[in-house]
């Protein structure tokens, strides 16, 4: 199980310092969570490609960086996030009008290409393209905020997603990971680890939980040993 940190409920004058904290203690994907005011429900605002640059700056080459794109207009800017040095860019299939010919530009940039749905849209709207990306990120809370409880409703999603993809595989075709993102903490993180998820997201169990951010992570890599 590979843990991505999303610095979103961080003290953004400290993010430096946080991913820092994180990389030190063995952390080597990092989740980005862009909102632009308009898309999710609470219109939030985040930040943009200018902070993730000088993440990237900071980080090096090493790290995986991937953007969540909570935006109207994915198929307009992502080539920014792109360009401000991420690995892999997700898009929420609610929010793109062609899928297909988003996932082609992506993939024709050299970057690696996502899908991300909403706890009420059904996986067999993300079914027809898993094909052809790299990931696939199920939410387990309504996009918006950090420190949600997490819905395990999702439990079918993610099981009819692993059938699908490891009978993909099993025909030599893409090894699709799959990710959840929000609500995951030490006392699930086994849970939906047997599911099938590959790549967890998790926020304030890292960052504001009671402990600093490597005692959090030790924990959490307690609670997935057993
Ligand atoms: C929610 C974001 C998440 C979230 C994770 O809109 O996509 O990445 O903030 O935070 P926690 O782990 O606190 O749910
Ligand atoms: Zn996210």
């Amino acid at each position: 199980m590979i843990i991505a940190p999303s610095i979103l409920t961080a003290d953004f004058c400290e993010i430096g310092k946080l991913i820092d904290e994180s990389i030190n203690a063995g952390i080597n994907w990092i989740h980005l969570d862009i909102m632009d005011g308009n898309w999710v429900v609470n219109k939030t605002i985040t930040f943009g490609p200018a902070v993730i640059n000088s993440i990237r700056k900071r980080i090096g080459n090493e790290v995986m960086l991937d953007c969540h794109l909570m935006i109207t207009n994915a198929e307009e800017t992502w080539q920014q996030f792109a360009n401000a040095g991420v690995d892999l860019i997700i898009v929420h299939i609610e929010a793109v009008k062609n899928m297909g010919a988003l996932i082609n530009e992506i993939t024709n940039a050299g970057k690696k290409v996502g899908i991300v749905f909403n706890p009420d849209t059904p996986v067999e709207d993300v079914l027809p393209y898993l094909e052809q990306i790299d990931l696939v990120l199920v939410m387990s809370v309504v996009p918006g905020k950090g420190g949600q409880s997490f819905m395990p409703e999702v439990e079918n999603k993610i099981r009819t997603l692993k059938e699908k993809i490891n009978i993909q595989k099993s025909n030599g075709g893409k090894k699709v990971k799959i990710m959840i993102d929000g609500g995951i903490k030490a006392h699930n993180i086994s849970l939906v680890k047997e599911w099938g998820v590959d790549v967890s997201v998790i926020g304030s169990g890292l960052i504001n939980d009671k402990g600093t951010i490597k005692e959090n992570l030790t924990e959490i890599q307690n609670a997935l040993a057993n």
